[in-house]
């Protein structure tokens, strides 16, 4: 069988503060900056989702546009976007690291596709940070 494999991109803006409660106060200063700052701080991200499998016979298509569009739209930008991401229950015992952020949009969309489509998320930070989760 032959996979092909199709890319997309999403902007998703959201706040965070990292900080991670079994650390103390110092160790949180040493780990994380300025991004321990008790206001937070936010970034737009970029997703960046690649789905794969066997061209559909009929459609020509791996995953029709539409549909990763949907799942991207419903399981991920309408809980993410314009959201402060420490709030989010998946970061409730995870510090909402772009590290961590990229596992759970990973792990958000993955159910949200047909089964075994998702290949990796990857999501930039800023222009010279990227992260990338594969499942
Ligand atoms: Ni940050």
């Amino acid at each position: 069988m032959a996979t092909a494999y199709f890319g997309r991109r999403y902007t998703l803006s959201a706040s965070h503060r990292l900080h991670a409660a079994s650390l103390s106060d110092q160790e949180n200063r040493a780990a994380y900056g300025k991004c321990n700052n008790p206001h937070g701080h936010g970034h737009n991200y970029v997703v960046e989702v690649l789905v794969g499998g066997e061209v559909d016979v009929h459609t020509g298509m791996v995953v029709n546009m539409a549909t990763l569009d949907e799942a991207v739209r419903t399981a991920v930008i309408e809980r993410f976007d314009h959201a402060n991401l420490n709030f989010d229950p998946l970061f409730v015992n995870h510090v909402p690291t772009t590290e961590n952020l990229t596992k759970a949009v990973f792990d958000v969309l993955k159910v949200a596709l047909p089964a075994g489509k998702l290949e990796y998320v990857r999501v930039e930070e800023t222009e010279n940070n990227f992260f990338e989760f594969r499942g």
